[in-house]
């Protein structure tokens, strides 16, 4: 019998039956579909997390992935979350499908979250913002209309180095990656002169992926003066600014103050794309809630950029996950409930900020002779430590402490009740 035949046929069967039906022969087996499927490594982040959760040592500490712990460790869901939640429960909504671009209400809220209260370019209709799942969607949305539409060099210039979805992400869209200088692994800081350099290099009318705040990985942000600069540069050059937002709010514990760079750059006439994430910001990890806005020169052509946004999505997932989505309009629009969010991801960034120091001089009473000073000058959900990749193996195997091989370590992922250990475990491998 045809093996394809008798799987389909097995498939019908209860289980009793299918037990019971002799095993498919060796040759048939050989004959499957499949035989040419290789298998790809584990995701550099997320596959630290598997890894995590089968190490049996209690003392295990996971700081891969970038996933905000409370002082306990535990998974956090803002009181602020929880109060919309149950507005929303309460409101007793039907499950209808969301519109393919998501809910108005929604879209408006998240670009003025991100461009500001008063942005002339919401008043004046010359944003296009669909609702993403999440960043990583909004940023697949964003190439996918950029690889069909953007008329320049299909490049997508990244800065070096950059979050490790975002290759493949501009690969899938069948676009190229360059890169521009952006980190000095000596200084453990900003190569800003690099940056210039690179970015001048560029060719002219090619698109340019800036981080807005809290630079993943390495916690590294321009200054406001230096993202002015920046914005000169990247405007004498007629770069596409694409800027991927995943973190307002974390970088300062202000909401404002973190979108300095994406409101300077339309200060400065920049037509942005822009990735919104609701992840870190409201916790909201696994309700991937995001937005993806294009900025554009009148009301006319935003509503034919609208037109292509909305062909893509609903092939590719039709319309967006709503549950998230509501709570993000509930808690931007609900004046209360804002106030208290705000509280919320304060007490988040001020949290990460006191690990740092705590972490810093942890590494100093145990003896560590080593400069530290950037576990605290960086900002935002990671520090890029400078461990080498066999100070990362060996950190993981005698001390279970989970991290990405760069050295990027979550600071969210660390409390006042494993900090000791951590930092005896770096200075372990590093002395
Ligand atoms: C991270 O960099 O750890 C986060 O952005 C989570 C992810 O999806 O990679």
């Amino acid at each position: 019998m045809n093996h394809i035949f008798r799987r389909m046929l097995c498939s019908s069967l209860t289980s009793a039956q299918r037990s019971a039906a002799p095993l498919l022969s060796a040759a048939a087996r050989n004959s499957s579909f499949w035989s040419g499927v290789e298998m790809g490594p584990p995701d550099a982040i997320l596959g630290v997390s598997e890894a995590f959760k089968r190490d049996s040592n209690p003392k295990k500490i996971n700081l891969g992935v970038g996933a905000y712990r409370d002082d306990a460790g535990q998974p956090f869901v803002l009181p602020s979350v929880h109060k919309a939640e149950m507005k929303i429960m309460s409101a007793g909504l039907n499950k209808e499908y969301a519109p393919i671009g998501g809910e108005a209400d929604f879209c408006t809220a998240s670009a003025k979250l991100a461009l500001g209260e008063d942005s002339t370019v919401v008043r004046d209709g010359l944003n296009v913002t669909i609702q993403g799942i999440s960043g990583t969607g909004s940023l697949r949305v964003g190439t996918a209309f950029l690889s069909k539409w953007f008329p320049g060099n299909k490049t997508v210039y990244l800065p070096k180095p950059s979050w490790g979805n975002h290759t493949p992400i501009v690969k899938h869209a069948g676009m190229e990656v360059g890169g521009y200088r952006y980190y000095d692994a000596g200084t453990c800081g900003l190569d800003f002169a690099g940056a210039v350099e690179d970015i001048k290099k560029i060719p002219e009318g090619s698109i340019i992926m800036l981080h807005a705040c809290a630079h993943n990985p390495t916690g590294v942000d321009p200054t406001a003066e230096q993202w002015k600069e920046l914005s000169e540069v990247v405007k004498a050059k007629k770069l596409l600014p694409f800027f991927d937002m995943a973190y307002q709010g974390f970088a300062s514990g202000d909401v404002d103050k973190d979108a300095f760079a994406v409101r300077q750059f339309i200060a400065d006439g920049h037509m942005i794309l822009l990735s919104q994430s609701y992840s870190k910001n409201m916790g909201l990890y696994g309700e991937r809630t995001g937005a993806f806005t294009v900025v554009c020169k009148d009301k006319d052509e935003a509503a034919r950029v609208e037109s292509p946004i909305k062909i893509i999505v609903r092939p590719l997932y039709s319309n967006p996950p709503r549950h998230g989505a509501r709570i993000v309009t509930q808690i931007l629009n609900t004046p209360e409930l804002r106030s208290e969010w705000l509280v919320d991801v304060k007490t988040m960034a001020d949290r990460i900020i006191t690990m740092r120091t705590q972490l810093k001089d942890g590494l100093t009473k145990e003896g560590s002779s080593l400069n530290w000073q950037h576990i605290t000058d960086q900002i935002g959900m990671f520090c890029f430590t400078g461990m080498k990749p066999d100070q990362v193996e060996r950190i993981t195997k005698e001390f279970s402490i989970y991290l990405t091989k760069d050295g990027r370590i979550s600071m969210a992922g660390i409390s006042s009740s494993n900090v000791g250990y951590l930092a005896h475990a770096m200075h372990t491998v590093t002395k």
